[in-house]
This record gives structure tokens, C-alpha cells and sequence, in this order.
């Protein structure tokens, strides 16, 4: 059985090089922010009650980010550096014996596997550290990791204490390290920060423990994507496009046809059937989930909602929130705002906005309607320029459309109002009480001919 590990993970850092208001943490890869995929990585390796979070800049909103996962938290007041941020974490943990893994909230394309190999690889060493390394061609900004001939780490170098010898190893820190716990907790303290910057280097420690007479060994990594650490909004698109590659590879992979994968957005937690087909610059987010046999048309966006096995959304779509039954129809140009749900076979096309409305099965929208707060019935028919009035200035109202009404063109329903099952309307109506089942309602002037009328304005003249 292997000894127990708590997980530390250092997101304290405003991030200045990323030269935003919000913490660098929060900033968004594939879909999901920094910090949820290293949580993610993190909890293959440990239950959430083992892994602990150091919080700092926006906290509260870091803390609210990962509130469903479990994790605990510890608060650095002062960003004094990542040896100070490890440092807040002696006195929850110290006590628990195994290993510790710190990780960095800014690296979000870690694996599973590789945590787990570090683990493995600290548990059958007698090195007091086992620290990710990988090389690079541009080592730029990382901290440059010192070997000695046997390949043990003599050091961590930070780019800007580095001299020009150590400005050219291509070995870098990326900033995965598996402790000892006990050797962690008993040197942590002796870090200090005299450098340039005054901070306190968490990569100090590898000196710290050399000094007490411990080996700290490097376990290096091939494939350097994975290790990305996100300093610059440059690295955050690297990041967000490595992301989307494996999401669109992974999905093709199980049947999905992406037609020209390099232009779509597909989230990570995204769902997709098979044989369905996603068009070009389609993006699918959030906690969407798409049956088999759909088509999503190109410049579509899909966010957190689920269409049910062979929907057919014609391009430049937007849906948020909403169900879509088996086997409908939906735009080109089509808005379907929060809080929809439409029926199996149901057909809403161009220009046709939903809100809240629940459309029946085989129920149609085919251009140019508004309908909010609304219950259609099945099979119904809503003319092109249909208007639901859901909102009398101070508050919302609902319409509720019977089955097999037709709604005439370019009518005007005034909410709160009710069409009964059957019911017409004639077109351009303004509808303000309720139709009977079965009734014809005209809510319009009539029409007036007068004859020769044109002919005598003409002759005045
Ligand atoms: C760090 C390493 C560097 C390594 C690189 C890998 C140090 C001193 N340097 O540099 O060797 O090559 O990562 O990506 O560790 N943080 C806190 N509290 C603080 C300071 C930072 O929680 O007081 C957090 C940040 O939120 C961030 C992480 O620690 O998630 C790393 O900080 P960052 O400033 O990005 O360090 P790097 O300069 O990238
Ligand atoms: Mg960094």
C-alpha cells in the first residue's frame, strides 16, 4: 500500500505578467478555469479532503470556483513567493506523514499518469524530493535546474538570479515537486528571501535539503506541453488550443465527424454521440451534451444545454440553457435563449427568438418570431412575425398556445393570455383576451375598399 499524499496547490498569485484585474487562476483554458484543471489532476492522486489550495488574490472567488470539489483552502495574506505560500500550509498538515506534492495552479495540461508516476517514483527512492523537469528549447522565464553527474538536482536557479552559464541549461523547473513530508515540513522555514526580488523561493529548498545531507531526485519528462506553466495571456492561447486539439481529436476518435477541427470550441466536459457532425467554427461549452446523428452548422454555439439523438442546427445558432428534443430543427439564425425546453420534431427557423418557453413536439416557429415566457402546444402553428408581449413594463406575463392552433402571421399576443386548443388567429391580430378553443379571433380593423377612389385623386390634379 502507498503512504498517503496531500497535494498543496499554490494560487495565491495575482499574476502580474498576465497584466490583468483577475486573478491568473481564474482565467479560462478549454473551457474550464486554471485552477479547476489542476484540482482535476490533482484529485487522481488524492481524495479532496487531501488536497489543499492556497488562496490569496480574489480568494473568495477562487474558493467559489472550486466550491462542488471538496478541496480545502489556506489563506496567504501577503504573496511573499511560493516557499512562503507552501510555508502556510506547515500547520494544517505537518502532522500527516507521507508525501506532499505541490503543484501550481497556473499549469493546467498536467496529467493523471505523470502525478502518479512522480508519486511512484518518490515512493521507491530514498531521495528526500523528486521534482518534474523537461527541456526546452526556450527555456525563457522558467527556473533552471542544476544537475549534478549522477543526475540528482544540485539546484534550482530562477531566471533572474541566473548568470549567463545558467541562462543556457535547457533543464527547467516546472514546477511539480513530490516531498517527503517530513523533510518538507522540517526545512520549509528555512527558506529566505535574499534575492533581488525579496521573495521567498519555494526552489530554494532543493539547496536547503542538499545542505542537510539529502538527495533530491529529478524525474525528467519528454513531452513539455504537458508542463506549460501559464505566465502571459501568449500562454494562456497555447494552453486553450492544446486544450481544444485533444477535446476534437478525442471526440472524432470515438465517431464524431469535425469538419475543420482547427476552427472549433469544444469545451472539455462537453458530450458528443456518435456520427453526429460538427461544422466549422461551431463552438459546444459548458456542460453541453449532443445526442448521435445531430448536425451542429457551422458558426453555431451551443452552451449548457442538451440536444436529444438527431437534431439538425442549421448555422449561426445560438442556444444557451435549453433541451431540444429528438429529431428538431432549429434555425439558421436561430436564438434560443435560457430556459427552453422544445419538443421531438419541432422546427424553429431564421430570425425566431426563444425565452423561457416550452414548445411542444412538432410544434413550428419558421421565421421571425419573438416568444418568451411561453407554453406552445403540440403541432402548433406560430406565423412569421409572431410577438409574444411577455413584459407590461413592471413584470412578465405568460402566453399559453393550445395543440393544433395556427397563429396568423405578424400577430400581436398580449400576455398574460391564453389560445385555446384548435384556435385561430387571423394574421396581424393584436390578441389581448382569451380565445376559445376552436375560435376564430381577428383582432384587426376591418378592411375598407373604396372604389374609383384612385381614379378621382388622380383626376384633381
Ligand atoms: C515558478 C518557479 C520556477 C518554475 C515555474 C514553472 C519559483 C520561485 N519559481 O516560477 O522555477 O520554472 O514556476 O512554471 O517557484 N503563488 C502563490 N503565492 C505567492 C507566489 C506565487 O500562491 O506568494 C502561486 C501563483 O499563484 C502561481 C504559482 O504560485 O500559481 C507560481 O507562481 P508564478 O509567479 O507563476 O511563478 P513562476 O515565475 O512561473
Ligand atoms: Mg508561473
Amino acid at each position: 500500500m502507498q503512504p498517503p499524499v496531500n497535494v498543496v496547490i499554490l494560487a495565491a498569485g495575482l499574476g502580474t505578467r498576465m497584466k490583468s484585474k483577475y486573478a491568473k487562476v481564474l482565467h479560462r483554458a478549454g473551457g474550464l478555469t486554471l485552477i479547476e484543471h489542476v484540482v482535476r489532476a490533482a484529485a487522481g492522486i488524492a481524495s479532496p479532503e487531501h488536497i489543499t489550495v492556497v488562496v490569496g488574490h480574489q480568494g473568495e472567488q477562487v474558493k467559489a470556483t472550486l466550491d462542488s470539489s471538496g478541496v480545502r483552502f489556506a489563506e496567504q495574506t501577503e504573496q511573499k513567493g511560493t516557499g512562503d505560500a507552501v510555508l502556510v500550509c506547515r500547520e494544517a498538515l505537518h502532522r500527516q506523514k507521507g508525501f506532499v506534492v505541490v503543484l501550481y495552479g497556473d499549469c493546467p495540461l498536467l496529467s493523471e499518469a505523470t502525478l502518479r508516476e512522480l508519486v511512484d517514483r518518490q515512493a521507491t527512492s530514498d531521495a528526500a524530493a523528486t521534482l518534474i523537469i523537461t527541456r526546452l528549447e526556450d527555456p525563457a522565464g522558467y527556473g533552471r535546474v542544476v544537475l549534478d553527474e549522477q543526475g540528482r538536482v544540485k539546484a534550482i536557479v530562477e531566471q533572474k538570479a541566473a548568470t549567463p552559464e545558467q541562462l543556457a541549461i535547457s533543464s527547467i523547473n516546472t514546477g511539480i515537486y513530490c516531498f517527503r513530508a517530513d523533510l518538507l515540513w522540517k526545512h520549509i522555514g528555512e527558506i529566505r528571501p535574499d534575492n533581488r526580488a525579496h521573495e521567498y523561493y519555494l526552489t530554494d529548498i532543493v539547496e536547503i535539503l542538499n545542505r542537510a545531507g539529502h538527495n533530491v531526485a529529478a524525474m525528467e519528462v519528454s513531452n513539455p506541453a504537458e508542463l506549460l506553466g501559464i505566465n502571459t495571456r501568449v500562454e494562456l492561447a497555447e494552453a486553450d488550443k492544446i486544450l481544444r486539439d485533444r477535446k476534437a481529436r478525442q471526440l472524432m476518435l470515438e465517431g464524431v465527424t469535425i469538419e475543420r477541427p482547427e476552427t472549433v470550441s469544444i469545451d472539455g466536459d462537453v458530450r458528443i454521440g456518435g456520427d453526429s457532425v460538427i461544422g466549422a467554427f461551431a463552438q459546444i461549452l459548458g456542460t453541453s451534451q449532443i445526442g448521435v446523428d445531430c448536425r451542429i452548422g457551422a458558426g453555431s454555439i451551443i452552451s449548457n444545454s442538451q440536444l436529444a439523438d438527431g437534431v439538425q442546427v442549421a448555422p449561426f445558432t445560438s442556444i444557451a440553457d435549453s433541451q431540444i428534443g429528438a429529431g428538431a430543427h432549429i434555425g439558421p439564425f436561430a436564438r434560443l435563449r435560457n430556459g427552453n425546453r422544445v419538443g421531438a420534431n419541432a422546427h424553429i427557423g431564421n430570425f425566431v427568438e426563444l425565452k423561457n418557453t416550452q414548445f411542444a413536439a412538432g410544434a413550428k416557429a419558421n421565421h421571425l418570431a419573438y416568444l418568451g415566457d411561453a407554453e406552445i402546444g403540440e403541432k402548433t402553428n406560430i406565423g412569421a412575425g409572431t410577438i409574444t408581449c411577455n413584459f407590461d413594463g413592471e413584470k412578465k406575463h405568460r402566453t399559453r398556445i393550445g395543440k393544433d392552433v395556427f397563429v396568423g402571421s405578424n400577430s400581436t399576443l398580449v400576455a398574460p393570455i391564453e389560445l385555446g386548443e384548435g384556435s385561430y388567429i387571423g394574421a396581424g391580430s393584436v390578441i389581448t383576451d382569451p380565445v376559445p378553443a376552436d375560435a376564430l379571433a381577428l383582432g384587426r380593423a376591418r378592411q375598407v375598399i373604396k372604389e374609383g377612389w384612385a381614379t378621382k385623386k388622380k383626376k384633381k390634379k
